[in-house]
C-alpha cells in the first residue's frame, strides 16, 4: 500500500538549512519513496524559500490563520511535493529562519510556529483538495504544535489522522510564557499537563511529546540519554512516562549530496580504492586557510559555534595541536565569544590555524574532501551528521562518546584495531585533558599510515545511506495507521 505523509519541519535542504535538521528533512521524501511512502514536505514561507519556488499556484487559502491572511503554494522539494505556507506578516522579513540579522529570536516565534502548526493539522486533516494524508510527521519544537492541534483542535469535519514528533535536539523547546495560551486558538482543557502545559508555561516540543502517537529521536543512544535529568532539560519524566511510545532512528545521510566519488565542490573525486587522489584537496585546503604545507594532520571543524558542540573546550587545546604538529581548519559561526577565540588562535599560530567564520555549504563538503580528522568534541549530539560526512570522505572523526556520534563511530582501542573494524576515534570525557588526548591519539595513529588508511577505508566503505532507518520510519507510520484502524 502507498502511504502519504506530511512532514512538517522549518528548514529543509536545498532550500533552507541552519543545521542538520534540514539535511534530514530534505532527505527524507526520497528515502521514504523508497519505501513506498509519498512524503509531502511543509515549510514555511521565508523569503529565500519563496524565492526558489520559481513558478507557483495558491492551493488553499485562509483567511484568518491565528489572526493573519494566509496561502499555501504547491512547489518541488527535488522531485517530491512541497508545500509553503505564504504568510507575509509571519515570515516576509529578513534575517534567519529564527532569529533577526543581529541572532535575537524573533518576539513572535510562538505565533509564527504555533499558525505553521495550526496549518499543517488543517492539511494533516485534509482541508486542501486532492491532497489526503495518513499521517504527518513533525519535527523539533518548530512543528511541535501539529500533534497538539490535530489531537484537540482537529479541523472541523476533517479526517483524524496518526501523528509523530521527531527530537532533533531536546535543548531547543519552544517555550513560551502562559498568557499566550489564550491565542493559540485551542480549547481551555488543553491547559493542562497533559496537554500544552509545561512549568506553568507554553511547551511548544513538550506538546507534541505529549500529543504524538510516537515520539522518535535522530539516534538509539540519544534515546536512552534524555531519560537522564542531563540530557532530558527538563523533560525527561514525560519521556520515561511515554518510553514505550520513544523510538530511536539513526538519520542517514543523502548519498547522492555527500559522496566524494561525485562531489562537483571538490578540486580532486577520488573513491576508497584511489585515495590518493585526496592529497589535491588538502593542498587546495591548505591553500584556502593560509596553512603551512607539511606532513602532519590536517584537522577539520565544520559546526556551529556553540557550548552544545564543545567548541569551548576546543579552543583551550589548540596550542596543544599544534604543540604536537598538527594543523586546524575551522569553518562555522555562531557564539560571538567562541568566533573571537578561534580567530585570536589564528593570529597566534600563523600557518598553522585557519579559521572561517561564516556559513558555507560548497566549504563544508570540500573540507571533508581534503581534511584528515574531523573534531567533534560534543557535550550532546542527538545524531550528528558531519562525523557521517567525514566517514563518507576518508575525514576521520574523533568524537565524544554520546548520542549519534556513539552510535556511529567504532573507536581505535587495541581490540578494534587488532580486527580491523575501527573507523575514527573517541573521547570519554568532553574536558581539556580528555580532548588533547584524542588529538595525540590521533596524531600518533596518522603517523602510521596502513593503520590510519585503513581507518579511512573502513569508514568509507560502512553503510550510511537512509536504507536501513527509511524502512524504520516506514515501518513505524505503518504500525501507527493500522492502530488507528
Ligand atoms: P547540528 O544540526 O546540531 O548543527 P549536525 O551535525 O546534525 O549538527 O548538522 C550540521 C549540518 O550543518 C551539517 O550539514 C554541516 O555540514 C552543516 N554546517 C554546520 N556549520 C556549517 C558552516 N559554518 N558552513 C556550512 N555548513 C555548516
Ligand atoms: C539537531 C542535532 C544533530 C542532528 C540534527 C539532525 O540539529 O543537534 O545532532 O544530527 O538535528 O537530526
Amino acid at each position: 500500500m502507498s502511504l502519504k505523509v506530511l512532514s512538517v519541519a522549518s528548514e529543509a535542504a536545498p532550500l533552507v538549512k541552519t543545521g542538520g535538521l534540514a539535511d534530514v528533512a530534505g532527505a527524507l521524501p526520497a528515502a521514504l519513496a523508497a519505501q513506498g511512502v509519498e512524503v509531502t514536505t511543509f515549510l514555511p514561507g521565508y523569503p529565500a524559500v519563496l524565492a526558489k519556488l520559481g513558478k507557483t499556484r495558491a492551493v488553499h487559502k485562509w483567511d484568518a490563520l491565528l489572526g493573519t491572511p494566509a496561502r499555501l503554494l504547491a512547489g518541488k522539494l527535488g522531485e517530491h511535493p512541497l508545500l509553503v505556507l505564504d504568510a507575509p506578516a509571519l515570515f516576509a522579513r529578513e534575517g534567519g529562519p529564527y532569529a533577526d540579522a543581529a541572532g535575537r529570536d524573533w518576539d513572535d516565534n510562538w505565533r509564527r510556529f504555533a499558525a505553521f502548526a495550526r496549518a499543517a493539522a488543517d492539511i494533516g486533516g485534509g482541508a486542501v483538495k486532492g491532497r489526503s494524508f495518513d499521517l504527518v510527521h513533525a519535527h523539533d519544537w518548530q512543528a511541535g504544535m501539529v500533534p497538539a492541534y490535530l489531537r484537540l483542535a482537529p479541523l472541523a469535519g476533517g479526517r483524524g489522522v496518526p501523528s509523530i514528533i521527531t527530537i532533533h535536539n531536546m535543548a531547543f523547546q519552544g517555550y513560551f510564557p502562559a498568557d499566550i495560551f489564550p491565542q493559540l486558538g485551542l480549547p481551555a482543557s488543553a491547559w493542562t499537563v497533559d496537554g500544552v502545559e509545561s512549568y506553568g508555561g507554553v511547551g511548544f516540543l513538550k506538546a507534541g511529546m505529549q500529543l504524538a502517537d510516537a515520539i522518535t529521536t535522530v539516534s538509539p543512544t540519544y534515546a536512552g540519554e534524555i531519560r537522564s535529568v542531563e540530557f532530558g532539560m527538563g523533560l525527561e519524566g514525560l519521556i520515561l512516562a511515554r518510553s514505550n511510545r520513544v523510538h530511536g532512528i539513526l538519520n542517514g545521510i543523502d548519498t547522492a549530496e555527500w559522496s566524494p566519488a561525485t562531489d562537483p565542490h571538490l578540486a580532486a573525486r577520488y573513491t576508497a580504492g584511489k585515495l590518493a587522489a585526496r592529497a589535491k584537496n588538502k593542498r587546495a585546503l591548505e591553500q584556502a586557510f593560509g596553512l603551512d604545507r607539511d606532513d602532519g594532520p590536517l584537522f577539520i571543524v565544520v559546526s556551529r559555534l556553540t557550548w552544545q558542540k564543545g567548541m569551548d573546550v576546543l579552543a583551550e587545546v589548540l596550542d596543544h595541536l599544534v604543540g604536537i604538529g598538527g594543523r586546524l581548519a575551522l569553518l562555522g559561526s555562531g557564539d560571538g565569544e567562541l568566533e573571537a577565540r578561534f580567530l585570536a588562535a589564528a593570529a597566534r599560530h600563523p600557518g598553522r590555524v585557519g579559521v572561517r567564520i561564516g556559513y558555507d555549504e560548497a566549504l563544508s563538503h570540500r573540507l571533508q574532501g581534503g581534511g584528515d580528522a574531523i573534531l567533534i568534541p560534543s557535550r550532546f549530539e542527538p545524531c550528528g551528521l558531519t562525523q557521517l560526512y567525514g566517514l563518507a570522505y576518508g575525514c576521520v572523526p574523533v568524537v565524544s562518546r554520546t548520542g549519534g556520534l556513539a552510535d556511529t563511530v567504532i573507536d581505535a582501542n587495541p581490540a578494534a584495531l587488532a580486527a580491523g573494524v575501527a573507523t575514527g576515534l573517541q573521547i570519554n570525557a568532553v574536558n581539556p585533558a580528555a580532548l588533547a588526548s584524542g588529538i595525540s591519539r590521533a596524531v600518533a595513529l596518522y603517523h602510521q599510515p596502513g593503520a590510519w588508511k585503513r581507518l579511512q577505508t573502513n569508514g568509507m566503505k560502512a553503510d550510511f545511506s537512509w536504507g536501513a532507518s527509511g524502512a524504520a520510519y516506514a515501518g513505524l507510520y505503518r504500525q501507527l495507521i493500522g492502530e488507528q484502524g
